[in-house]
């Protein structure tokens, strides 16, 4: 698919916090199943400890498999200020931040575009009470972060109000740019 492409064509390798809490909620004998589960439902941000420590062991296992691949677009973290003191804890000198894609878009649209994948996803939190509490945990949580890559000058702002084929053709353009 056309998302993977780019990622593909500049190194990078995908990694999304929430799928992989999603695939720890799963793992039989997972001791953080219920917890993260909890989390989800209610639109909060899990522990850092325990996404931190999904993300560094995909990360590691990318490398140790093939040391070429050290590029990672992480998607969805950090999400607040916990997340982004684990991963500065975590990863200092270890790893460079090189830009944040952000996606901005209207809660509305954002909540009518999860509300239609959960006619077929299957996740707990596309319905419509989660959803406004993942956008209340954004405005309270995540975007004041967005707002200190900002002030970094870091942040790529992409409009994803927009159709597939607009948001893409930008994201393209964006890492055309940065490589
Ligand atoms: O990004 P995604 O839609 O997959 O996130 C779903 C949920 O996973 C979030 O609402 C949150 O409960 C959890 N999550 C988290 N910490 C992150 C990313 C996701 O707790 N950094
Ligand atoms: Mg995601």
């Amino acid at each position: 698919v056309c998302h993977e492409f780019i990622l593909f064509k500049y190194g990078y390798t995908h990694l999304s916090a929430g799928d992989l809490l999603r695939d720890e909620r799963k793992r039989p004998g997972s001791q953080y199943g219920e917890l993260i589960e909890n989390y989800i439902k209610e639109g909060e941000i899990v522990p850092v400890e325990i996404t931190i420590s999904l993300l560094k062991r995909a990360m590691d296992q990318t490398m140790a498999a093939n040391s070429q691949k050290n590029k990672f677009l992480i998607d969805g973290f950090p999400r607040n200020e916990d997340n982004l003191q684990g991963w500065n804890k975590t990863m200092d000198g270890k790893a460079d931040v090189s830009f944040v894609l952000f996606f901005d878009c209207d809660n509305e649209i954002c909540i009518g575009r999860c509300l239609e994948r959960g006619k077929s996803s299957g996740r707990s939190d596309d319905n419509r009470e989660s959803l406004e509490k993942r956008i209340h945990t954004y405005l309270q949580s995540t975007k004041p972060i967005i707002d200190l890559y900002e002030r970094m000058g870091k942040v790529r702002k992409v409009d994803a109000s927009k159709s597939v084929d607009e948001v893409f053709e930008k994201v393209v353009h964006i890492f055309d740019k940065e490589g």
